[in-house]
Formats: structure tokens, C-alpha cells, sequence
């Protein structure tokens, strides 16, 4: 009589039922944030809080801007500074929300918000600065997003995947403004 053939070991990458099931009631009261959330969380909320402050000192920059802006092609720059104070604001709330969720605290306090910004508060001296301004501004959110896109990686997809999406529209934001700035006529 022939051995009978050995059974393969057989492994899966998945975790079975009443395993997940018991994971899942373990700290409950950490909501969204499960025993398989392996980004550093402290590191992350406290970088999410840095970029929260940075999208505020952008909307208040851009509000500056649009109610301060005049001259020749004030209107048109206007409603650029309008829909990026908006979009800045759209930015700071998904990261708001996202530091809610990781189990953190928005720092919003305005005594410590220009000080914790990577991006600064410059009013700018005439229309053609403040767009400079904004350019600048820009490329340091661009930067500081792409590392932190790095850092999270694929330990948090979702942090990851938001970021992206705010990166991409800053880049937009950069562009916009570095085609202005090429073809300005006058000071
Ligand atoms: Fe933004
Ligand atoms: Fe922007």
C-alpha cells in the first residue's frame, strides 16, 4: 500500500472569524483605530496638526488677499485668492476630521496657529507680491505634504490617500499662480 501523500500546511493571509471578531471588542472605545492601525499615531496626529495649521494660516493669508487685492487685474486674481481661501478651508477640515477619528485633538488655537504653520502670514506689498506670496506658500505646503505622504506610507492608506488628494490640489494652487506670475504685465 502507497503512503498516503502528506497534506499541504496550508496558510492564509487572512485572520479567521471569531479571532477578528474577539480583536474587534477589544478597545472599543477606540473607534476607528484597531490593533492593526500601524502608523505611529502620536506622530501622525501631531504632523496632521501641524499641516492643520498650516491650512488655516492659508485661508486667513487668502481672505487677506481677496479683500486687500486692487489694481488692473484685481478682479480675476480675486477669484483666485476667493476659491483658495475656500479650498484651504475644505483642506484644514478633512484634517480636522482625520485627527478626530486617529483619536486626536484639533489644535486650533489662534495664539499658537502662525507660530505652528509651516507656511507664513505675509499680507504682501502690492497684487503681483501677494501672488508671489501665495506661490511660496504653496510650494512649502507641496513639500511638507509629499514628505508626510512618504512617512505614513502604506501603514495608513487612508491618512495617505487624503493627502494625496490635498497635495494634488496644491499643486494645482502652485501652478495657477506660477503661470500668473509668468505672464504678468506691469509691476
Ligand atoms: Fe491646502
Ligand atoms: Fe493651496
Amino acid at each position: 500500500m502507497s503512503k498516503p501523500a502528506r497534506k499541504a500546511l496550508v496558510t492564509t493571509p487572512f485572520t479567521d472569524k471569531s479571532t477578528l471578531r474577539a480583536n474587534a471588542r477589544r478597545d472599543i472605545d477606540k473607534g476607528a483605530v484597531t490593533h492593526t492601525y500601524s502608523a505611529d499615531r502620536k506622530t501622525v496626529i501631531a504632523k496632521l496638526n501641524e499641516a492643520l495649521a498650516t491650512e488655516w494660516v492659508c485661508v486667513l493669508r487668502y481672505y487677506r488677499h481677496y479683500f486687500s487685492a486692487s489694481g488692473m487685474l484685481a478682479d480675476s486674481v480675486k477669484a483666485e485668492f476667493l476659491e483658495h481661501a475656500q479650498q484651504e478651508l475644505a483642506h484644514a477640515n478633512q484634517i480636522a476630521e482625520r485627527i478626530v477619528q486617529l483619536g486626536g485633538e484639533p489644535d486650533l488655537d489662534p495664539a499658537t496657529l502662525a507660530a505652528r504653520s509651516h507656511a507664513e502670514y505675509k499680507p504682501g506689498k502690492d497684487l503681483r507680491d501677494m501672488v508671489k506670496e501665495d506661490l511660496v506658500a504653496e510650494r512649502i505646503a507641496i513639500d511638507s505634504y509629499r514628505e508626510l505622504i512618504d512617512y505614513v506610507g502604506d501603514k495608513d492608506t487612508t491618512t495617505k490617500r487624503m493627502l494625496e488628494g490635498i497635495l494634488a490640489q496644491e499643486e494645482e494652487h502652485a501652478d495657477e499662480f506660477a503661470d500668473l506670475l509668468a505672464g504678468w504685465i506691469g509691476d
